[in-house]
Parts: structure tokens; C-alpha cells; sequence
């Protein structure tokens, strides 16, 4: 196990920035990365996902406004959230050292400053994360990737050090290809003679595309265009209809957590098993193991719902064609779906009747838990704050239950 302290920080309604928030982040294994290529199916990764529109247009159109596929990006000004205007643009390592964002034409690059002059300085030319919670941002040296200091923390709306970098910046930190293999749809990794990790530029493939998760697409459109009265498909994998463990498999790849390699990233296909491919670690259902890169698939599969229901898998209640963030409703009409009361029991609380429990499930079954992964504290108060995310342990929280009510009951008059 591996501590990595990182800052971020805060903005408080009224105040300047207040002060830096430290993110003690529990990383547990350092994944044990590839030390040499095999392309089992390299080019059918690299596809096109406009052909897929053509006869796939409403999943196509919907699709290219999730998170998935804005996951990673080069960097432009579309693509970097963080602000380049003077006044926003200057992060604070430490009373001497700085780093500012700065915009050159069509070149963004972060200059680390110490008492005013330059000592390093390396452009924006990958960005990672869709700035749903934050960005980070690589930049090529040759053919290696190293992350650049300062990320973007997007519920501050502020740029913040990036996860892992203590209170000072520097350039040489290494990216390896697990990380791209979650956060990019495809890289060559190149043969490298001693311990670094070198990657083919023009082979990346940015954000999560469809045939990452249909493999066998390409050849699946080639023949459907040579045969448009064909109506059932051909050589694409639907991950619907795997097994259930493989279901799981195809999320879990990204979402069970770090995990420890045992082949070269980039050699899953969904469905194949996982387990082949890498370990996963166990998981708490208490929140301690989460943080943005958390394990929905431990929590669900602990649950008892998943436990109870031979069918359930992550797309049960999610498509991940659409953008579906902060819609209570539509995920409860998921849980009613089974505890309508014949199909699976219905809930058992006793609230208010002018509290409508069908409308939000989630809040009290799955609710947004302190993490203690991460927490953030904030230097100036001496306050420690944790992050907070959605937990995947479907249960009774007492807790979340209270707070329900007292945020219900006070919203009416
Ligand atoms: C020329 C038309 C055509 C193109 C181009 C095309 N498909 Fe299809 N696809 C079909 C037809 C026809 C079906 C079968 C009917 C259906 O499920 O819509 C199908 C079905 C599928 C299925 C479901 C398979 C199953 O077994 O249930 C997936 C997944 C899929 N396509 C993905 C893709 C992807 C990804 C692309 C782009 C790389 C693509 N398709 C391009 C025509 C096409
Ligand atoms: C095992 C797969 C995996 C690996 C390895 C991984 N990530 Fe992630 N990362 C994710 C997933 C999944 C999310 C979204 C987390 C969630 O919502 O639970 C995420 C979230 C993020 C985010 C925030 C994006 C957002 O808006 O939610 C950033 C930034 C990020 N990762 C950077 C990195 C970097 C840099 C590396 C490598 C040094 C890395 N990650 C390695 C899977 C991974
Ligand atoms: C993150 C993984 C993922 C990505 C990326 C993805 N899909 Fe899917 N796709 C799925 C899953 C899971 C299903 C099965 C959904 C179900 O039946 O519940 C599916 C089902 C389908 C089907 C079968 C018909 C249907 O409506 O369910 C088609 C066609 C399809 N996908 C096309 C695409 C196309 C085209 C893209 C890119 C624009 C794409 N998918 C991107 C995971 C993905
Ligand atoms: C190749 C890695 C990968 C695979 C495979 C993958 N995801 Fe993701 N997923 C991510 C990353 C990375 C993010 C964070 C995206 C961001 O905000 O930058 C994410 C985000 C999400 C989100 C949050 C989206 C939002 O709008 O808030 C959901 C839900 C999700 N994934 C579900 C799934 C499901 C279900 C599957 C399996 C069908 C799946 N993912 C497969 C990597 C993956
Ligand atoms: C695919 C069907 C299915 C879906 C969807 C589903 N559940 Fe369940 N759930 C079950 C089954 C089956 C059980 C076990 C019931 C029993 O023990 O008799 C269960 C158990 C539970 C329990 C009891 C947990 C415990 O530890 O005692 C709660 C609470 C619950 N579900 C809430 C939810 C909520 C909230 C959702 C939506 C976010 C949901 N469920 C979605 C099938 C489902
Ligand atoms: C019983 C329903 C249910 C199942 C099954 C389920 N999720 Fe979710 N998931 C939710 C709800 C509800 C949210 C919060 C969505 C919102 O903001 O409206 C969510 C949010 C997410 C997010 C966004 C990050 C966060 O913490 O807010 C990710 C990533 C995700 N789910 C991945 C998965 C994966 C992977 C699986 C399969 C292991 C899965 N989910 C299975 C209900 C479910
Ligand atoms: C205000 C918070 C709250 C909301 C909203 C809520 N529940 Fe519950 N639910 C609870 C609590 C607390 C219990 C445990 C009650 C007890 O044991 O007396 C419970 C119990 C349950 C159980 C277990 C029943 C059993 O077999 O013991 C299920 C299933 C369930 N809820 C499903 C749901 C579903 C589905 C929804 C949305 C329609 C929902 N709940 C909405 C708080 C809530």
C-alpha cells in the first residue's frame, strides 16, 4: 500500500481562495504494468465510430455526449476546463514556487515558476477525465508520457496540484499503460529497452468508443454495409448476451478498482474473463475504499439485491449510451422494477405520508458516502473534509434515512 498525499484548493462562497486542501489518497496496489506488447486485436480498436452512425444514429447521437467518450482527449481549449485568464490561471505549490496555465495561440503549456522565474515548463497535450469531478493532463516527451503537476478540480471550479504530487511540482512523472488502458480506447505500447514505457502517438485512440466495448465491430460494419438487407448482426460482441460474470467483466475492466496486471494492458476483449487478465482487491462496503477511481463492482456484487437476482449486472439500471447523472427518478423506476411487491419486496419504512419515496430511492439505499480514502483538509482551518461519492452497497443506512427526512420535510412549507 502506497499513501499519496495531493492539495487542492477550496473556494468558499464570499472568500479568495481559502486555503489547500490536502487529499490523502489510499492508492492501494500500484498496478504492476506491462513490460512489452502483444496486439491480440489492435486494429479493430482503432475504428471509426461515425460508421457506426449510419445505421446505429440515435445510440451514435446520444453516446458522443457521455462521459465515456469525452474520457480522454488532445488538449484544446474545448477539451481543457480549467481557466487560462489571468488571475485564475496561477496555482500555489508552496510560498516560492508556482506554476501558471498559460495560452500561446493554439499551445497551452504549464511554466513552473520559483520566485518568479521559469525552471520548467511543458504544454497540455492529453487531457484525462471528462471534468465530470476533474482532469488531469500529459504531456510527450519522445515517445514517453509524463502527467504534468497541476489538474483541475472541477467541483471548485479551480486548477489544484495532481493526485500524488506532494507540495511542489516537477515533470518526470512516468505514465504507464494501465492507466491508458482505463482511460483511452486504445495505444500502442512500444517495446522499451530498460524499465520506461514508450507508446505509439499516432495510435491513440481517444475516449471510450464503442468497439471498446463491442469488439469485432469493424468487420461487423464492413459486412453489414456489404449486405443492407441483412437484418440480423454479424461478428459483434453485445455484451447482453454473455454470461453473467462476463456482463460484469466488460464494466469491470475500469470499475472494480486498481488491479494487478497478470497480461500487457490492452489484451481484454469483452468477453473474455477478467479474472485471466488481472487481479482485483477486495472491498470494504464502509466507503473506505472508494475514490474516483472506485470499485462499483465490488460494492454492488456484496450487495443483496445482485446477491438475490441472478440477472442484475451494471446495465440493469444503467445505459451507457445516454448520460443518465443526477436523475433520482429514472434509477428508482430501476429499483421498483423488482420491489413492486410481488416481483421482490417493497420497502418497509415508515415516513411521513407526505413523503413520496418513489421518486428517490437511491438517497437512502445508495447514498453519496464520505469517503475516508480521500480526505481534504483544509490548511488554513485545520478542518479536514472527506470527498464524497455515490456508494455501490445497495442497504439500509439509518443515517441516510434521517437526513432524507429532515431535507424532505423542510423543503415543504
Ligand atoms: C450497414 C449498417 C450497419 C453498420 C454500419 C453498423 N451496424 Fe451494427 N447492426 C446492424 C444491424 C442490421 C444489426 C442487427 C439489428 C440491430 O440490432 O439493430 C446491428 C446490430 C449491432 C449490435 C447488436 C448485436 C447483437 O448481437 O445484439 C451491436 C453491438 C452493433 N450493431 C454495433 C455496431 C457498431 C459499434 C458499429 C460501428 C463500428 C456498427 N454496429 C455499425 C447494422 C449496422
Ligand atoms: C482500473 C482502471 C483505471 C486506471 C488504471 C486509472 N483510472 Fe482514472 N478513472 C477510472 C474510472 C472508472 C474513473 C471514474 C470513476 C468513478 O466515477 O467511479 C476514473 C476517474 C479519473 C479521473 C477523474 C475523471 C472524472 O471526471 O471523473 C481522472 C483525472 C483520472 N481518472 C486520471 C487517471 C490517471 C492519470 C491514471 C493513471 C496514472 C488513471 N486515472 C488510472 C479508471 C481508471
Ligand atoms: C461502455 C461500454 C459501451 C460503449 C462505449 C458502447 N456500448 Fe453499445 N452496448 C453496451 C452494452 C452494455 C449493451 C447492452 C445493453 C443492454 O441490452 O442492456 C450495448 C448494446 C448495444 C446495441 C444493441 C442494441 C441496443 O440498443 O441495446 C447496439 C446496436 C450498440 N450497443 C451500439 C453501440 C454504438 C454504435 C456505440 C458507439 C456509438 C456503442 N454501442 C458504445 C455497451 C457499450
Ligand atoms: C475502458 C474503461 C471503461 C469501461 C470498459 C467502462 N467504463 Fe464506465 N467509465 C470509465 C471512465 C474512465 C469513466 C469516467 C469518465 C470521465 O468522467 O472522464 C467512466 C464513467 C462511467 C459512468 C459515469 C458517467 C456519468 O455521466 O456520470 C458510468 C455510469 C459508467 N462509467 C458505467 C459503466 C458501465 C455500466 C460499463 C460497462 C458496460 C462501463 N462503464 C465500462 C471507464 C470505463
Ligand atoms: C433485478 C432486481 C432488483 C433491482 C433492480 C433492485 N433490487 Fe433490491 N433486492 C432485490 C432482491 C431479490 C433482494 C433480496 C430480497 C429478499 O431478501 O427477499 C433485494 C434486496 C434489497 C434491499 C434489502 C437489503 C438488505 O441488505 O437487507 C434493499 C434495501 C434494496 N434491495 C433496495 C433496492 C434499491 C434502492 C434499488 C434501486 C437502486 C434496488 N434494490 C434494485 C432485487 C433487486
Ligand atoms: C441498482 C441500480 C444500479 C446498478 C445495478 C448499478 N448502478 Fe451505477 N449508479 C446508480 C445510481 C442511482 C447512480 C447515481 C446516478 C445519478 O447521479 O443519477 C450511479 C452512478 C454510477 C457512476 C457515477 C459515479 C458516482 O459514484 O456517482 C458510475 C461510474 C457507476 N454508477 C458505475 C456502475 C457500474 C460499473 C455498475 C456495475 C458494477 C453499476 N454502476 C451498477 C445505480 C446503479
Ligand atoms: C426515507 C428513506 C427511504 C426511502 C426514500 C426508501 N427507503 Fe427503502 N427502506 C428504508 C429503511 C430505513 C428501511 C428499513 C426499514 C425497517 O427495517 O424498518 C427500508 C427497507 C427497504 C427494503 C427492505 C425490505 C425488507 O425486506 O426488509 C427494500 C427492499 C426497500 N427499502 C426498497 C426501497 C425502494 C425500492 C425504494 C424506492 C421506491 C425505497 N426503499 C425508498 C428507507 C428508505
Amino acid at each position: 500500500m502506497k499513501l499519496l498525499k495531493l492539495r487542492f484548493p477550496v473556494i468558499r462562497p464570499g472568500q479568495h481562495l481559502r486555503g489547500v486542501i490536502v487529499l490523502s489518497l489510499l492508492l492501494a496496489l500500484v498496478v504492476i504494468s506491462n513490460l512489452f506488447f502483444i496486439s491480440p486485436d489492435g486494429h479493430a480498436v482503432a475504428s471509426n465510430d461515425s460508421t457506426c452512425a449510419g445505421c446505429h444514429r440515435d445510440i451514435h447521437e446520444s453516446f458522443i455526449h457521455t462521459a465515456h467518450f469525452h474520457d480522454s482527449a488532445p488538449a484544446d481549449s474545448n477539451s481543457i476546463k480549467g481557466s487560462f485568464e489571468e488571475g485564475k490561471n496561477v496555482f500555489a505549490f508552496n510560498a516560492f514556487m508556482t506554476v501558471a496555465m498559460l495560452k500561446e495561440g493554439n499551445t497551452y503549456r504549464q511554466s513552473a515558476t520559483v520566485n518568479g522565474s521559469e525552471v520548467q515548463s511543458a504544454n497540455f497535450d492529453v487531457v484525462i477525465g471528462s471534468g465530470r469531478n476533474g482532469q488531469t493532463y500529459l504531456y510527450w516527451a519522445n515517445n514517453q508520457l509524463f502527467q504534468l503537476p497541476v489538474s483541475y478540480y472541477r467541483p471548485a471550479g479551480v486548477w489544484c496540484n495532481s493526485p500524488g504530487f506532494p507540495n511542489y511540482a516537477f515533470f518526470n512523472r512516468e505514465i504507464r499503460p494501465n492507466c491508458l488502458e482505463c482511460h483511452t480506447s486504445y495505444v500502442k505500447v512500444l517495446p522499451s529497452a530498460d524499465n520506461h514505457f514508450e507508446f505509439s502517438r499516432e495510435s491513440m485512440v481517444f475516449g471510450i468508443t464503442c468497439s471498446r466495448c463491442h469488439p469485432g465491430s469493424d468487420q461487423h460494419a464492413a459486412y453489414q454495409l456489404d449486405h443492407p438487407g441483412e437484418k440480423e448482426a454479424k461478428y459483434v460482441v453485445n455484451p447482453a448476451r454473455l454470461g453473467r460474470q462476463l456482463r460484469m467483466d466488460a464494466c469491470g475492466l475500469c470499475h472494480s478498482g486498481f488491479r494487478v496486471a497478470l497480461k500487457p494492458a490492452f489484451s481484454f476483449k469483452v468477453g473474455d474473463s477478467l479474472a485471466l487478465y488481472s487481479i482485483g482487491k477486495p472491498v470494504s462496503q464502509q466507503g473506505d475504499t472508494l475514490d474516483v477511481h472506485g470499485n462499483q463492482v465490488g460494492l454492488l456484487t456484496a450487495s443483496k439485491c445482485y446477491m438475490s437476482s441472478p440477472g442484475m449486472d451494471c446495465f440493469t439500471c444503467h445505459d451507457v449510451h445516454k448520460t443518465q447523472f443526477n436523475e433520482p427518478k429514472l434509477f428508482s423506476e430501476k429499483c421498483v422494477s423488482c420491489h413492486d411487491g410481488l416481483t421482490g419486496p417493497a420497502c418497509t419504512v415508515k415516513v411521513d405520508k407526505n413523503i413520496v419515496l418513489s421518486d428517490n430511492c437511491v438517497d437512502c439505499h445508495m447514498p453519496i458516502r464520505a469517503s475516508r480514502a480521500i480526505t481534504l483538509n483544509v490548511a488554513n482551518g485545520g478542518q479536514f473534509l472527506p470527498d464524497y461519492l455515490r456508494s455501490h452497497y445497495i442497504a439500509v443506512y439509518p443515517d441516510a434515512m434521517a437526513s432524507f427526512v429532515r431535507k424532505h420535510s423542510a423543503a415543504r412549507p
